[in-house]
């Protein structure tokens, strides 16, 4: 996730249970584009153990095969085409989720990518732009083009990030391409990962932001399908785990107040399993330097509270990011 899978936030997850493999940031690719510095840093130096898939987001062929290249220098476990970034910005490029409004274009990428790579080649994909006219053709390019693994986010690109995901079009998928198909969103806790497993028939699950929100939710999950008890987070380690995002996310560099903010978006997912009223939401959104914000944790989540069970699902009707709700943008 742009903003998010960082190569500080990869070692704070990967030491409460990393999912099997991660998935970069976008590499952004285009006449001039060059790899950024941080995204391989994320690839080279997570120290989680767990193997990585580069991200790339583009439509220009020549430049694609010219990334894919540069890619190959590193420690990927493969190559991943983002066909689902629904910023406008983006779409407009024809880029992202803009890709899934043309056919032939897709065709024509899948084919070039999957000669230039020879390990492996996923997909990341909406069910359409709009709608899911081209949701078939889309899915007889995948097997066309022999895409090692198809990732499928059960929203259109208009639907962004709140419209109900459509289980059923994901279930069409896993039946419909020869691979194996991840499912994602909405895959709020590892009980709904299971009844999901279920339901659609997927290989397994991509979680994003409720990975964020619930940083053990890889681990709940590995416990749930091997029968094992699950492990419950307490809000004291909640506490801890935002204290490591502010040492690991928050670039000490910054002001203060820069670092605050930046440990604000990831608290606007955490905060919504902290309490019902979204009285910690309301709190930490009033503090401004990193000190406050800190002691605001302190006071919401320590003390009398720190024994208290972290739910496993977030709180209905509070809202992460009232700001950004709205605002179509792919980044935290
Ligand atoms: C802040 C943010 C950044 C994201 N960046 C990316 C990205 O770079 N590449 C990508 O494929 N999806 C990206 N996504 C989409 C997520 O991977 C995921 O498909 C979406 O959030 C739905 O899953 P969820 O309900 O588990 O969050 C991003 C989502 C968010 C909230």
């Amino acid at each position: 996730m742009q903003d998010v899978t960082t190569t500080g936030f990869m070692r704070v997850i990967g030491r409460r249970g990393a999912p099997d493999w991660f998935v970069t940031e976008y590499f952004r690719v285009h006449e001039t584009s060059t790899l950024e510095k941080h995204i391989v840093d994320s690839i080279v130096n997570h120290g989680t153990g767990r193997p990585v898939f580069a991200q790339i987001i583009g439509e220009d062929t020549p430049h694609i095969i010219r990334t894919i290249h540069l890619l190959k220098a590193l420690p990927v476990a493969g190559i991943d085409l983002n066909m689902g970034c629904p910023a406008p910005k983006v779409y407009r490029k024809n880029v992202g989720g803009g890709l899934l409004r043309d056919p032939a274009k897709i065709d024509e990428i899948l084919h070039a990518m999957r000669q230039e790579i020879d390990g492996l080649f996923t997909v990341k994909m909406r069910i359409g732009f709009d709608g899911m006219e081209n949701f078939d053709r889309i899915l007889e390019l995948i097997a066309k083009h022999k895409v090692d693994l198809l990732t499928v986010h059960g929203r259109t690109v208009k639907g962004l990030y709140w419209s109900e995901v459509d289980y059923t079009a994901i279930a069409h998928a896993v039946k419909s391409v020869p691979c194996p198909v991840i499912a994602n969103g909405d895959v709020v806790s590892a009980t709904k990962a299971s009844d999901l497993i279920t339901k659609t028939g997927a290989l397994g699950m991509m979680m994003g932001r409720h990975a964020i929100r619930n940083p053990w939710i890889f681990r709940q999950w590995r416990e749930a399908q091997q029968n094992l008890p699950r492990f419950q987070p307490t809000l004291n380690d909640v506490r801890i785990y935002i204290q490591e995002l502010a040492d690991e996310c928050c670039d000490a560099a910054k002001a203060t107040e820069k670092q605050a903010g930046r440990l604000k978006k990831f608290l606007n997912f955490i905060g919504l399993a902290i309490d019902a009223d979204g009285k910690f939401l309301h709190d930490m959104r009033r503090t401004e330097t990193l000190a406050d914000l800190l002691k605001c944790c302190d006071a919401h989540l320590v003390g009398t509270r720190a024994a208290e069970a972290y739910p496993e699902e977030p709180y209905r009707g509070l809202i992460a990011r009232p700001t950004r709700e709205t605002q179509q943008t792919c980044e935290l």
